[in-house]
């Protein structure tokens, strides 16, 4: 019998989810919500703050189910089905029968509690509510609410269809329902997941933002994009942290960087220059022969 994974409660105990409730119809929602419909074959609602964002995250998932039937990776019906079973809306109302919420809004904590807060108002004290948080405070997160033993931390990678990996995350009030749900749920999108605790970071952005910090310092104090670029692609990682941030975004990106600055100033490194790039929309320009030339900041009078 497959060992239970470290920390993870009885599956016996885990609710049923036969409705999801998507809030934030940015990429990484979308990315995700995808999965939710493709893997739970429940109804999936998603939200934003107006319709065009909503329409946007739709015509996303629509066209992601296309490229699946056109890749024969699913068949007519079941594109159909998946089409059907998707909706969105701009009343948080409709999301009164989801048993599973979670969100992948702005990160920034105020705007997070303010949508729990407000979400709490429209479903069950039993649905499940999960923050696809980068590395913020799931705790803190849900300070506003009444119930915070159903919040649990969901946190995706990007591209989420590709990437194996969910970060768990377990708040001092999480009960084991919610745990337990979160992990069944987690191997119905087959996915790993690992129970983390509630820190800047969790496990993997923790690691992450060393990296990128350190690679956006070097940059910071001197040395090119290209050099940096080119001395860290021998290593046999998947993407060089450049072309990792830009995956990832770049406000992202430096929020995450923020987060661990302000947590631990004495080791990490703060995110001014990411952010700088971040307005401009790019880091580098790509030199058509696979490597990367970084952008003129003082061309582009941000310096
Ligand atoms: N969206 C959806 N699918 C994608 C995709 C994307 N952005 N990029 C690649 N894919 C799919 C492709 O369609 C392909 O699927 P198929 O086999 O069905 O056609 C499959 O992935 C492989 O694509 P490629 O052949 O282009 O594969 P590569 O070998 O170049 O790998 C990669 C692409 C998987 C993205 C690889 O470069 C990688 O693993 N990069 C590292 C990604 C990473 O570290 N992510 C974590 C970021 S941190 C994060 O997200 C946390 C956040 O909180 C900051």
């Amino acid at each position: 019998r497959a060992k239970r994974p470290a920390g993870a409660p009885d599956k016996k105990i885990a609710r049923p989810v036969t409705k999801v409730g998507v809030i934030g119809a940015g990429l990484m929602a979308s990315q995700f919500a995808l999965l939710f419909l493709r893997r739970l074959q429940v109804p999936v609602v998603i939200t934003d703050i107006d319709q065009a964002r909503v329409d946007k995250g739709l015509d996303y998932i629509r066209g992601e189910i296309a490229t699946l039937l056109s890749k024969g990776r699913i068949v007519r019906d079941e594109a159909n089905r998946l089409n059907a079973l998707l909706t969105g809306t701009t009343n948080r109302a409709d999301f009164a029968d989801c048993d599973w919420v979670i969100e992948a809004v702005f990160e920034e904590l105020g705007v997070k509690q303010e949508v729990f807060g407000d979400i709490e108002n429209y479903v069950s004290p039993e649905a499940v509510l999960a923050t696809n948080t980068s590395s913020l405070s799931v705790e803190q997160i849900g300070a506003k609410l009444k119930n915070p033993e159903r919040l649990v931390g969901f946190h995706f990678f990007n591209p989420v269809a590709v990437m194996p990996l969910i970060e768990v995350v377990k708040t001092p009030a999480t009960n084991d329902e919610t745990l337990s749900t979160a992990m069944v749920t987690a191997a119905k999108l087959k996915k790993n997941a690992v129970i983390t605790r509630d820190t800047p970071g969790f496990v993997v952005n923790r690691i992450l933002a060393k990296v990128l910090g350190e690679a956006m310092h070097a940059v910071d104090t001197g040395t090119s994009f290209e050099t940096v670029d080119a001395a860290v692609k021998p290593f046999g990682l998947p993407m060089t942290p450049f072309v990792l941030l830009e995956l990832v975004g770049l406000k992202v990106g430096a929020h995450v960087l923020d987060t661990h600055h302000s947590a631990f100033p004495d080791r990490f490194f703060d995110s001014r220059s990411l952010h700088e790039l971040a307005d401009l929309g790019r880091i580098y320009e790509k030199d058509g022969k696979g490597n990367i030339k970084g952008v003129d900041k003082a061309a582009l009078k941000i310096v």
